[in-house]
């Protein structure tokens, strides 16, 4: 098993995860972070099952050979996918998060016999997963699910807080089937990007969820029982990805003020 100095892996298909590791490096500002964006294969929403779970079990090992103590699976798409092979292979070397868990056990928590809507990419909400999840806390909670399958794209290339991102945003959100919720959980880690302009929608009417500080705190209890916190100052955060995009290092300013150093590491074509 790792010890307390040894990183936390947190990956992701593109920028995405950069709101859950915001938040975890946010809450445990001491911890050593290593990040991977899949770029070069994204979008995860909209491949196979069996792709996206390759993926995932591809970039764990990278984070294996790194001795990661603790690998986040900063992606609805991979968590749905790719976590039991993930847990499979890292057994017991490392501790494995999905960002699935914290958001399904709290809306079952706070909205028992109430409605709620999830949107998430294709592949998310075709596997079921949030219905599922919540459904086997909470048997009363009525989950309505909707693919939202442009939001990540749009997302990626820096779209957000413009006409264009509040026109698809409100197309989706109008849909017959998110009609009288009570709650939305944000199914995908791109989404915290647009939680400003959804909740614009809502005004105030619709407990907006996304998972990204749930995911932190679960991540600070794991490494408290497992005594895995890392109390050393000036941690190392590294930063990588699968092809180099345009949009990674703007949007990476929202939750690393101080700016991110991001390389290019082809762990498909080492
Ligand atoms: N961030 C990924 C998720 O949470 C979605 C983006 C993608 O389609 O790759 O599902």
């Amino acid at each position: 098993m790792a010890s307390a100095n040894n990183a936390i892996g947190i990956f992701d298909s593109g920028i995405g995860g950069l709101t859950v590791a915001g938040a975890i490096h946010q809450l445990l500002p001491n911890e050593n972070l290593i990040y991977f964006g899949d770029t070069a294969h994204f979008p995860y929403g909209d491949k196979s099952a069996g792709l996206v779970e390759s993926y995932g079990v591809g970039i764990a090992k990278y984070l294996l050979e790194r001795e990661c103590k603790m690998i986040v699976i900063a992606c609805n798409t991979a968590s749905a996918y790719s976590f039991k092979a993930v847990t499979a292979l890292v057994g017991k070397q490392a501790l494995v998060l999905n960002v699935i868990d914290p958001a399904a056990e709290a809306i079952a928590r706070e909205f028992p016999d109430k409605r709620v809507g999830v949107i998430a990419t294709r592949g998310t909400i075709s596997s079921g997963i949030y219905p599922r999840k919540i459904k086997k806390k909470s048997p009363g909670t009525e989950v309505t699910s909707l693919a939202t399958p442009l939001l990540a794209p749009m997302i990626e290339e820096g779209f957000f807080n413009n006409k264009i991102s509040k026109t698809i945003i409100h197309s989706y959100l109008s849909k017959k089937s998110l009609q009288d919720i009570e709650a939305i959980i944000l199914g995908c880690t791109h989404y915290p990007l647009i939680r400003k302009e959804i909740e614009e929608y809502y005004k105030g009417k619709v407990a907006v969820f996304d998972s990204a500080e749930m995911v932190a705190k679960a991540v600070k209890h794991q490494l408290e029982s497992n005594n895995l916190l890392r109390l050393d100052e000036k941690p190392t955060l590294e930063f990588y990805v699968s092809d180099l995009t345009d949009s990674f290092d703007g949007s990476a300013k929202y939750f690393f003020p101080a700016g991110i150093e991001l390389q290019k590491l082809d762990i498909w074509n080492p």
